[in-house]
């Protein structure tokens, strides 16, 4: 019996990354894609993720989400992404006509839970806008849904400020909302994700797969780990792709309960995900936090992945 995902997305090199490990494995079934502005505003990261479904030539429905968070202004990542959010070392990702589906992506994910009571995974693996709209607009969802997976957060450190995580930090409202639905909540925050490296080996694992879409994704994750280069590194922590792999390989990780609370307020720490693990003696669990990670079989199982998506 494979697990039913719906993806919500903001593409994004590693949100790509993500997407074609979940097409590539056979126990996950992809129902549906969500798209929410976050890297990039909506129209960009929508046409990304088109022009991603076009060069693989999937015919998973996508769908346009929200454009702008909850309560605040817009942000991107931009500034460490690129205009397009999709930085390339060599070659771009090839333009398309396609158009997304109709129905909003909020509807959409609505409907495709409503169709299967008990059974979806929300996969959410970028700011949680269209998933905090839709538990305000379907009051039924959250007894409907099998868990929500998502990236963001931190038990430590964060990435967008001192204690922020990017995807929690574009919309702090919705992640509060999100964690607060009362849905099994499995958090794979920049703690986990650090331990999971991508680095110059694993590009030329990639190319030497030789096909053409194995060496426009070389290109795109070469661009990726220059992020680290440019900070005088060698790897890239690997994110959005990591929970995927803890859906088809549980074993690899480490998991804690914890209650997550997402700051709204404090100066300095606004988006940061306040993580009590001393449950339940002092609040109610929540959330399952990955605290562990075998990063090389992580990897080791990614690229076996790519090898089927890309060749
Ligand atoms: C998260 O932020 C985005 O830039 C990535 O796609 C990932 O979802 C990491 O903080
Ligand atoms: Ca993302």
């Amino acid at each position: 019996m494979s697990t039913e995902i719906w993806l919500d997305t903001d593409p994004g090199f590693d949100d790509w990354m993500a997407w074609a490990l979940l097409q590539a494995e056979p126990g996950l079934k992809l129902v549906g894609v969500s798209v929410v502005a976050g890297n990039a505003p909506l129209r960009q990261t929508l046409a990304n993720a088109l022009r991603i479904r076009a060069l693989h030539g999937w015919t998973v429905p996508v769908h346009a989400g929200c454009e702008r968070p909850l309560v605040q202004a817009p942000v991107t990542a931009q500034d460490v992404l690129g205009e397009t959010a999709m930085a390339t070392a060599g070659r771009a990702l090839p333009l398309t006509r396609a158009q997304p589906v109709a129905a909003h992506g909020v509807q959409a994910l609505i409907d495709a839970a409503r169709a299967r009571p008990g059974r979806l995974t929300l996969l959410a693996l970028g700011p949680l806008t269209n998933l905090a709209t839709a538990f305000d607009a379907a009051p039924d969802l959250p007894a409907l849904l099998k868990a929500v997976v998502l990236m963001g957060g931190s038990t430590d450190r964060g990435n967008t400020t001192a204690v922020a995580e990017f995807n929690i930090h574009a919309d702090p409202e919705a992640a509060a909302r999100v964690f607060g639905a009362g849905v099994p909540v499995v958090m794979f925050g920049l703690n986990v994700c650090r331990q999971v490296l991508v680095g110059d080996e694993h590009v030329r694992a990639v190319r030497a797969l030789g096909t053409e879409r194995a060496l426009l994704f070389a290109d795109h994750l070469d661009a990726y780990v220059g992020i680290a280069r440019r900070r005088g590194g060698t790897h890239m922590a690997v994110y959005d792709p990591t929970p995927v792999a803890w859906l088809s390989r549980p074993e690899l990780f480490a998991l804690e309960p914890a209650h997550v609370d997402v700051e709204l307020e404090g100066r300095l720490t606004r988006g940061m995900t306040v993580c009590e693990f001393r449950v339940p003696a002092r609040a109610r669990p929540n959330t399952r936090v990955a605290t562990q990670a075998d990063g090389p079989e992580v990897m080791a199982w990614s690229l076996r992945g790519l090898a089927r998506v890309l060749s």
